[in-house]
């Protein structure tokens, strides 16, 4: 009796040591412990694709258009989860954010870098760390090996843009042979947009030994900047023709200046403006001639970066920098974009 009571147990034993083993290889214990709601997010989360998200700042509506354009594409619907992080305007804040993405162990970083320079040394930590880093919007200089890819605007190309229009403008006036006087709002120093702008503008520039550019300062992308610093300028210059304004945030302070300063914008004003970006409001100015030209930077960035993600994830090779398309808007095409302007 004893002996067929020690025989059950041991059985017993046997079934429930298979039994268990069963469980474990198959996971089934982690659909038995009672769910946390955390750990049930952890989970459920386990196929998305993890992207660390630092923007630059929040300086301007196209900046808000850029950040949304990628919470957007980059969702969980889309297989993808988000960390973001603002930066405001201080390339620490963004080193900072890097390494917390590193530290995570994201899959990748994505990053809109405040100015090109200064980045090495947080690059390679995270090329070490194995993470593919995409840059959006900006460039970075130097070692093109820390980055997989870029995804932006052509900003040399843009400033080029601005460039061949006011060449056309001055020859449809006849004027092509007077001297231009030019006062230039540039962005961020040192950044892609700045520099790119201001390059591809002095291209064409070389090309007429009559422009001048009687004054160039940085009004940091900014509406209050603008404002400031074109009112530094009316006050040192009463003879300019023409200001190229790096953004439409510096152009709309701008704009509060010289009409405070008695002054009038415009074909039949004291001065012409030339922007950049093409946000709704800028183009309305565009339509009403207050604004001559302004140059597209399109933040609408998103669904490309999802696209080059998904092909990067798919083992598929990506290129090294893929550029949107943009326009050049001014009173003789602007109504044909402004009704379908969603920022
Ligand atoms: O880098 C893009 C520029 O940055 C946009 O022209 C400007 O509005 C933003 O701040």
């Amino acid at each position: 009796m004893v002996k067929n009571e020690k025989r059950l147990v041991m059985a017993l034993v046997v079934v429930m040591v298979l039994f268990l083993s069963l469980l474990i290889a198959n996971g089934g214990f982690q659909q038995t412990i009672p769910a946390d709601p955390d750990d049930a997010h952890t989970l459920e989360d386990e196929d998305l694709i993890v992207v660390g998200f630092s923007q630059l700042g929040s300086e301007s509506v196209w900046r808000a258009t850029h950040t949304q354009s990628i919470q957007k594409a980059l969702s969980k619907e889309n297989g993808f989860f988000l960390q973001y992080s603002n930066a405001r305007q201080k390339q620490e804040n963004q080193i900072k954010a890097i390494r917390g993405f590193i530290s995570q162990r994201v899959d990748y970083i994505v990053f809109s870098p405040l100015m090109e320079d200064g980045w090495e040394t947080v690059l390679t930590e995270a090329k070490e760390a194995g993470i593919p880093v995409i840059l959006v919007d900006r460039k970075i200089s130097g070692a093109e090996d820390l980055y997989t890819t870029f995804i932006g605007s052509n900003m040399e190309a843009e400033g080029r843009k601005a460039g061949e229009w006011l060449e056309k403008y001055e020859q449809s006036k006849g004027t092509e042979d007077e001297d231009v006087n030019i006062v230039v709002l540039t962005g961020t120093m040192g950044s892609t947009s700045q520099r790119g702008r201001s390059s591809g503008f002095e291209k064409i520039m070389s090309q007429h030994q009559n422009w001048k550019v009687i004054g160039l300062t940085s009004g940091d992308f900014t509406v209050v900047k603008g404002k400031e610093v074109m009112a530094q300028m009316l006050s040192r210059y009463d003879d300019i023709d023409v200001v190229v304004s790096q953004n439409d945030e510096m152009t709309f302070g701008a704009m509060e200046a010289i009409r405070e300063a008695g002054k009038t914008t415009g074909e039949d004003g004291d001065m012409i403006l030339i922007s950049f970006d093409g946000v709704r409001d800028a183009l309305e100015l565009v339509k009403n001639g207050e604004i001559s030209c302004d140059v597209e930077c399109n933040p609408l960035q998103g669904q490309l970066l999802a696209n080059v993600i998904k092909r990067l994830e798919a083992g598929q090779s990506v290129g090294k920098e893929y550029f949107v398309n943009e326009l050049v808007f001014t009173k003789e095409n602007v109504s044909a974009y402004l009704s379908n302007r969603a920022y």
